[in-house]
């Protein structure tokens, strides 16, 4: 079962089910000596998970269910695998990412592998809306991803072009991963619309959280790979001249400095507002356990921006001493 602590509440009605797709992912990965890596087995599970929950069948007792939840992990992991390769990451899930302990030959060609398996599984679901959704969804991870490369610095700290690049890198599949479900539990027009706004406001919470969360963290973060974040931007819009110098400077006191200028709290609130819109959407559907497990999915998004935020004022308080 999930090893965060903090997921545990949410997943007790999916707890069957994800061990179901657990299953599948672990027959469809299977590359030749590093199908065990941490990587692919580590994670939350959280995409699956929206499948399962907007679908109702929480057990995963149908195929198509499981298939289509264990595909959305599975293009996760590929996007993973080639994310590290682009941004020339060391580390993935405490361990070391694939491109590093193999180099990127192995790491493209595995990505390649993993999004392929996910596309035969999609195939054989048999539903030409479902696919055309995680075929969009795809495409837009794609695009975000590239224009986090394309766009100058300059364009990069704009909010709303940071808005945009995660909405598009990692939103879009929360959504198609929503969506799917609701498609595969047959949710009419108007739910589906529900799901797709749901699934967009929960991916943007969960990135703007990871986010500052990453700022915290003693690996290659996002600071180091010239990511720019939202506590970033806020520092930025407070100090232009940041803007200019900040990767000459050290680490430690420019996050400090993130953190003095409310840049770590503004990004929680900003978090907190996806998530407050989220619920919002899902209080349109029907009054049942889909919803009510909706909103504890949620409810989990509330305690990873807590947890951020008791993270950073223990960080910072060490510095101040
Ligand atoms: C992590 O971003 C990366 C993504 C959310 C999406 C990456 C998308 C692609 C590589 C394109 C899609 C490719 C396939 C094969 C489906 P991050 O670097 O900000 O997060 P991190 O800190 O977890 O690395
Ligand atoms: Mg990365």
């Amino acid at each position: 079962m999930t090893k965060d602590p903090y997921l545990a509440q949410a997943y007790t009605p999916i707890e069957k089910g994800i061990e179901k797709v657990e299953e599948v992912i672990r027959r469809e990965i299977r590359i030749e000596g590093i199908s065990e890596s941490k990587i692919f087995f580590s994670g939350k599970r959280l995409r699956a998970a929206a499948v399962l929950f907007s679908s109702g069948n929480f057990p995963g007792d149908r195929e198509d269910v499981r298939n289509i939840a264990a595909s959305v992990e599975l293009i996760h992991a590929a996007s993973l695998v080639h994310d590290d390769v682009v941004d020339e990451a060391k580390y993935r899930r405490d361990d070391e990412s694939l491109s590093f302990r193999y180099g990127n030959t192995i790491a493209v060609l595995a990505g390649d592998f993993l999004y392929n398996q996910a596309l035969k599984l999609i195939h054989g679901v048999k539903r030409f809306d479902i696919m055309g959704t995680l075929l969009e969804s795809v495409s837009e991870m794609i695009i975000g991803e590239l224009n986090e490369e394309i766009y100058p610095p300059k364009l990069r700290a704009k909010e709303e072009i940071y808005l945009e690049i995660i909405g598009l890198k990692t939103a879009s599949l929360f959504r198609g991963a929503f969506v799917s479900g609701g498609l595969l539990g047959d949710g009419n027009k108007d739910t589906i619309n529900v799901l797709k706004r749901t699934g967009q406001a929960f991916g943007m919470a969960y990135q703007i959280i990871d986010d500052c969360e990453d700022l915290f963290k003693d690996d290659d973060g996002d600071i180091l790979q010239e990511k720019i974040t939202l506590p970033l931007i806020h520092l930025f819009n407070q100090n232009p001249s940041y803007l200019k110098d900040y990767l000459e400077r050290d680490i430690e006191e420019l996050k400090f400095e993130v953190v003095k200028s409310g840049g770590f709290t503004y990004a929680l609130n900003k978090a907190r507002k996806y998530i407050d819109l989220g619920k919002s959407y899902i209080k349109e559907l029907e009054d049942n356990e889909v919803r009510i497990a909706l909103l504890n999915f949620f409810n989990y998004l509330i305690k990873k921006a807590e947890r951020a935020e008791r993270e950073a004022i223990s960080a910072t308080s060490d510095q101040v001493n």
